[in-house]
């Protein structure tokens, strides 16, 4: 049993709120670099560009923000682990975050560099988008549910 009140995150309750704003900010740099690429293998937006110059341009942003998130998240996770690991939503947000971190860095990648058929590129695209709906979907009803 991890005891919530000897960790040093809940002294102050700054910590916690401070933490959220970097993980939201940290989805919207991740997300939203990987959205602007999808919409480019939709074939909407950003057309003066190929999506292998988008994805080159925009990689080391999506990094960037994936490691806000892999630093913010289990920090807020370990200020009452017992409660998150437990909470149906946080699960299937770790189960969509893998998968979505996996798909973005081998499928994903290889279509937007070296291109594919455009329904190719349109279904990597939805998927993309739709796993990465599933994760913020999930960060959001932890609270709910
Ligand atoms: C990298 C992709 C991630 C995305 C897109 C994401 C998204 C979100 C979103 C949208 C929220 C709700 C924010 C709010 O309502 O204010 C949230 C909250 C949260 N996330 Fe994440 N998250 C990610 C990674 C992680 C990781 C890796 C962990 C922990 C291991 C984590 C742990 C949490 C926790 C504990 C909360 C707070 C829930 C609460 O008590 O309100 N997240 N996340």
């Amino acid at each position: 049993m991890f005891l919530a009140e000897a960790n040093p995150l809940n002294a102050s309750e700054l910590i916690f709120p401070t933490l959220e704003c970097i993980h939201i900010a940290g989805f919207a740099i991740l997300v939203g670099t990987i959205a602007i690429v999808d919409f480019r293998l939709l074939g909407v937006g950003m057309r003066q560009q190929t999506s292998a110059e988008l994805a080159r341009d925009l990689g080391p942003w999506t990094l960037f923000g994936l490691v806000l998130m892999l630093f913010s998240g289990p920090l807020m996770f370990s200020s009452d682990p017992d409660m998150y690991y437990l909470n149906r939503s946080f699960q299937i947000k770790m189960a969509l975050l893998l998968v979505a971190i996996i798909f973005n860095y081998t499928i994903h990648r290889r279509v937007a560099l070296k291109g594919a058929s455009p329904p190719k590129s349109k279904l990597v695209a939805c998927v993309s988008m739709l796993l990465w709906v599933g994760v913020i979907f999930g960060g959001i009803f932890i609270a709910f549910i």
